[in-house]
């Protein structure tokens, strides 16, 4: 038998052991997903204060539930440390670190870079990298593979190297882990029948594509489709708007088209890890190739105008009933990105408060899924997330809906505000309509 049919046998024995470097979003379940399918699993992290927590059986996000944490550590089969020499001792390393920009908007793969040569001051025989963090399409040839290589071991014969996009939707409930397909491209064959191998036992699709270049193009093209087409429906709720018609009824009728139509909303700006991000990669790796990403571009500055879109439509309602932005009070409904989580990266709502502050504005906000902002890269506002009561609605001058939180009392909101400036239709969605609603 050959030496990669002996490590396919292992890992379906599962006589192998996982390790994940950076548990995040993306990384803690993607271990625990590993491990509760029968694997030993280690969690690697810079970070103590997440390490501590899992070894004592707790989740630190919301949405994975601290039960699973708990149910691994019973097993003995889980462990987590901020120890990177001992990457050596997983059979299998994927790797799910930050990819963000930098201030100029570039890839910043200094995450990838330390993790990457942390791997390589590890690298044995026989083990499967795997890279999930999204990134431009030539990452794991150009940045992973050379650091692989130095120590002398070869692709492909003595260790093996693949990319596998991540695909993770946090607070989706109809998907996770085990049932979202798994794009998957390998440096090499071998590279790529042991990595697919691996998804297999854990993942139930897995989707072998012809390089790592396609994997990684793969997760660019499903991003870059969403943001040109959130674009798309932005400046269409702006155009329609001025001709009096609502966008969200267009997106209802337009839907039931049954084939050649997907709905994309419109919103107060993109939030989150992936979608302001990713398809910068993409622009700058195409820059090198002299060619221009347009669309990408395009997409991106109607986007990222859209917080500014809505403040202005706060300050004309505002003036409409004669106060002026400046020394009012204004309550900003959500701090996530995104519904239902408490996921606060790249939030618009937090460019909206600090933009509100900016003007003169009094700002408040309220989201039941952050009661204190995060300190973020960008973002330095210090408060606490503030009760929803009829006396505490009646306060403000302005109410501006951000994220559209389920759990928000909406009648509440609607009966007690004097004015609510609705940024994803969830007011009228709901039938609660009426002058003081305003559309933005
Ligand atoms: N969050 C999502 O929904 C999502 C979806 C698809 C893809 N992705 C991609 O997955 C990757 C990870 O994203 P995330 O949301 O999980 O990020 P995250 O910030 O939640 O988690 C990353 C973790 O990596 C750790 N880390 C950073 N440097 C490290 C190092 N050198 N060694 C060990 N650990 C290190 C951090 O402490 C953190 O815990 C990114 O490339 C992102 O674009 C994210």
């Amino acid at each position: 038998m050959s030496e990669v049919e002996q490590l396919k046998e292992r890992i379906t024995r599962r006589e192998y052991t996982v390790g994940v470097i950076g548990l995040g979003y993306v990384g803690l379940p993607l271990v625990l997903r590993f491990g509760e399918v029968g694997f030993r699993v280690m969690g690697f992290d810079i970070d103590n204060a997440k390490v501590e927590q899992l070894n004592r059986g707790a989740s630190y996000i919301q949405h994975v539930a601290g039960h699973r944490v708990k149910a691994l550590g019973e097993t003995r089969r889980f462990e987590a440390t901020t120890d990177l020499r001992r990457l050596a001792e997983p059979d299998a390393i994927i790797i799910c670190v930050p990819t963000p920009l930098t201030e100029h908007r570039d890839p910043d793969l200094h995450f990838v870079e330390k993790t990457a040569d942390a791997v390589a001051a590890a690298l044995r025989r026989n083990q499967l990298v795997c890279l999930e963090s999204t990134t431009y399409p030539g990452t794991t040839d150009e940045i992973v593979l050379p650091r692989l290589r130095a120590g002398g071991l070869r692709v492909g014969e003595d260790f093996f190297l693949a990319f596998s996009p991540e695909r993770e939707d946090p607070g989706n409930t109809q998907f996770d882990t085990a049932t979202i397909p798994k794009v998957v491209g390998g440096v090499t064959p071998a590279c790529l029948t042991l990595a697919t191998t691996l998804y297999a036992q854990a993942i139930k699709q897995v989707v072998p594509v012809t390089s790592t270049r396609v994997a990684e193009a793969t997760k660019i093209l499903e991003n870059v489709y969403r943001a040109v087409n959130i674009a798309l429906v932005n400046e269409l709720k702006i155009a329609f708007e001025r001709m009096g018609i609502n966008v969200w009824d267009v997106i209802e009728a337009a839907k039931t088209k049954p084939f050649g139509f997907q709905p994309f909303y419109p919103g107060p700006g993109l939030g989150g890890h992936c979608i302001p991000i990713d398809p910068f990669y993409l622009t700058w790796k195409a820059r090198e190739y002299g060619v221009a990403t347009r669309f990408i571009e395009l997409a991106g500055e109607i986007n990222s105008g859209m917080p500014a879109y809505v403040i202005m439509k706060v300050m004309e309602a505002l003036n409409e009933r004669g106060k002026a932005l400046k020394g009012s009070r204004v309550l900003v409904l959500g701090a996530a990105y995104k519904k239902d989580t408490d996921d606060s990266r790249e939030s618009p709502g937090l460019e909206i408060m600090e933009e509100l502050f900016h003007r003169g504005a009094k700002v408040d906000y309220s989201d039941p899924h952050l009661p204190r902002l995060p300190i973020v890269r960008k973002h330095r506002i210090d408060l606490t997330s503030v009760p929803l009561t009829e006396a505490s609605l009646r306060e403000y001058d302005a109410v501006l809906l951000v994220t559209d939180h389920s759990k928000f009392p909406y009648d509440l909101i609607h009966r007690s505000a004097s004015l609510i400036v609705d940024s994803r239709n969830a007011f009228r969605a709901r039938q609660l309509t009426g002058p003081h609603v305003v559309p933005a």
